[in-house]
């Protein structure tokens, strides 16, 4: 007898793609480069629920969704994923990343960037305060915190609606330097980076930990000191070996955390680009502080105690970004 396929009587009962992830969120990635679609990967592979991708360039959109909807066979995921240039698919989401722009090249600061970038967020902020006024953006685009700022300001979203990804990234590096040097694993490091995604960010080594334990009881100060300024200059160094661009596998990880926090609502605690409203002693500005992330957004803003030198560097941080924002962008 020849062997057949026992096919069913009717229909298959099975229930819709969307209805296999577990509830019904979706994610919009605006731009799908580098960061984007890193961002788009890792989210896929969480099972976050639909992820859409938009970019002024379509086909570049729709192919790179079509490419990772084929490696959810092989990587064991189900949501969809599409890709559009078109707004009006972003409607309803709960989570915008925001990664459109132009990354650096080799001799730039992320500052350098703030012109041509500033006009795209202008852009993008006014298509999601009309297509997903409910959503909870996460900011990638640099100079991170101005324009984090910024898009806060074209949207009229409420502060903690907005939030930038800087910290996770800058002590993921911190992070990965430290267990390079004392061979762990990077999973036991703790690290911990505030104050602005540039040259005046403010690596912590008295909050960073190893299972537990301070840096400082397992390191000297010359080596400390030497993660610090490696960490601070991180993104320069892959700039400079990639040539053509800037990082992204850790960006757009770190990207995709935070989005996942925020749809799942994790409240996990992280550091990240946060709206200050007389905390650390500081008004009116986006800088890089410890949150917790939940379904709002940002839920919490956690005050470290800080010696008074740390709080000095944080305050002189955001002093930098203050003098960007109303010598370069008119606030
Ligand atoms: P990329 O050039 O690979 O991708 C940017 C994408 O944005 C492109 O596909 C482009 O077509 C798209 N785009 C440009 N204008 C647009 C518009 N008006 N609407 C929709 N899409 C638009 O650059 P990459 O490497 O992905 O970097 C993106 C941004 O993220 C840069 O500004 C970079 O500096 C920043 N970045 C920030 C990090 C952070 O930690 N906050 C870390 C790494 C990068
Ligand atoms: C980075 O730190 C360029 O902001 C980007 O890698």
């Amino acid at each position: 007898m020849r062997a057949s396929l026992m096919l069913s009587p009717g229909p298959l009962a099975l229930p819709a793609r969307n209805a296999m992830s577990r509830g019904a969120r979706k994610v919009a990635v605006i731009g799908a480069g580098n960061v984007g679609a890193t961002c788009a990967f890792v989210l896929a592979q969480k099972n976050v629920g639909e992820i859409v991708m938009l970019d002024i360039y379509e086909g570049f959109a729709k192919g790179k969704a079509l490419d990772m909807s084929q490696g959810g066979q092989v990587l064991n995921y189900d949501g969809k994923i599409t890709g559009t240039k078109d707004y009006r698919d972003i409607a309803g989401a709960d989570v915008v990343v925001v990664t459109s722009g132009f990354p650096r090249k080799p001799g730039m600061s992320r500052e350098d960037l703030v012109g041509k970038n500033a006009d795209i967020i202008s852009e993008v902020g006014a298509g999601i305060r009309e297509h997903a006024p409910e959503s909870v953006i996460v900011m990638v685009t640099n100079p991170l915190d101005l324009m984090t700022y910024h898009m806060q300001r074209v949207t009229g979203f409420p502060p903690e609606r907005v939030v930038g990804q800087a910290g996770i990234l800058d002590s993921a590096r911190m992070t990965h330097f430290i267990a390079e040097e004392l061979g762990v694993s990077n999973e036991d490091v703790q690290a911990m980076v505030l104050g602005g995604h540039g040259d005046t960010m403010v690596p912590l080594p008295r909050y960073t930990t190893v299972s537990g334990i301070p840096i400082t009881q397992l390191m000297d100060t010359e080596t400390i000191d030497a993660i610090c300024n490696r960490t601070a200059s991180g993104g320069g160094e892959i700039v400079k070996l990639l040539e053509k661009g800037s990082a992204f596998y850790a960006p757009g990880s770190a990207a995709a955390i935070m989005a996942e926090s925020i749809l799942n609502d994790r409240k996990r605690s992280l550091p990240c680009s946060a709206y200050l409203n007389g905390q650390y002693g500081l008004d009116d500005i986006y800088i890089g502080v410890p949150v917790v992330l939940g379904k709002n957004g940002v839920e919490q803003i956690i005050e470290l105690e800080l010696e008074k030198f740390e709080l000095n560097s944080l305050q002189e941080s955001a002093e930098f970004y203050k003098e960007q924002l109303s010598g370069i962008l008119g606030y």
